[in-house]
């Protein structure tokens, strides 16, 4: 089976898991954290390098105040508890997103659980945390924007490469595969320029039932696609054309 190097999951449907049962929603995300749990000690068991979870978007701001605070509550808890775990598994802790937005209380952990997982190297659990595709290039493009104005950029020398130096995921290689969970079949803002080549997964499962079982499916899924990067099958075949391999 072909294990990919970074996995992304957009994790949906913790509210629907709750209603399907007539349970207030954040009981959903409650159970979705057990899923976090789990998942994350499974894709170190595989051998994934990189698993970006879509924790909370840009536009989760705007659901309702009761269910943002429980969010960032479960948040919190969750970097409280898991710190010392992470540290067992060696897992660094990173995290994408206009971080600042956060509450003071759960930047600060974040900040501290990030220092203290930095030298940890068997996988990098990234969270995409107050994230959008829009808002981190946009941030992205004002950062460009401020060194052509400064003058130690020339608009005409702008490559691919500023501009993947200068996203939230500049030390993290793009995703192999994407999966979505709950049955939608949108990207919702998640990565728009990482995801260029990457392999799209979509399953009914709603997040609290995502499971080992359903995770292997993704994968077999994946490891039976041809990915070629714009090329031929047979350019691939030959491997003929020097470059597309570093791109991820
Ligand atoms: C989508 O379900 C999920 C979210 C908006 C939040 C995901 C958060 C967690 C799994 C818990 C916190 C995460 C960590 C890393 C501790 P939804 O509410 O949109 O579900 P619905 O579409 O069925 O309403």
């Amino acid at each position: 089976m072909q294990i990919p190097t970074h996995l992304a999951i957009i994790m949906d449907g913790n509210g629907r898991w709750a209603e399907q049962r007539r349970l207030p929603r954040i009981l959903g995300h409650r159970k979705g954290v057990e899923s976090v749990q789990n998942i994350v000690s499974e894709c170190l068991d595989l051998g994934i390098r990189y698993l970006t979870l879509y924790a909370f978007s840009s536009e989760n701001w705007m659901r309702p105040q009761e269910e943002v605070e429980a969010l960032m509550t479960l948040l919190g808890t969750f970097l409280k508890k898991e710190l010392s775990q992470l540290q067992k598994m060696g897992i660094r802790l990173m995290a994408v997103g206009e971080l600042d937005r956060l509450p003071k209380s759960i930047s600060e952990i974040l900040k501290d659980s990030i220092k203290k997982t930095a030298d940890n190297d068997r996988m990098v659990l990234n969270l995409a945390l107050s994230y959008g595709s829009r808002d981190e290039l946009t941030r992205a493009m004002r950062t460009l924007g401020r060194e052509i104005a400064k003058g130690t950029l020339q608009a005409d020398d702008l490559t691919e490469a500023d501009i993947e130096a200068a996203l939230d995921t500049h030390s993290i290689p793009d995703p192999d595969l994407l999966i979505r969970t709950s049955g939608e079949m949108r990207i919702s803002n998640f990565l728009l320029w990482q995801t260029a080549y990457t392999e799209l997964y979509f399953t009914e499962t709603l997040w609290p039932d995502f499971s080992r079982e359903q995770l292997l499916l993704a994968i077999e899924e994946y490891s039976r696609r041809q990915r070629r990067f714009g090329l031929t099958g047979a350019q691939l075949r030959e491997s003929k054309v020097d470059g597309w391999e570093g791109r991820h």
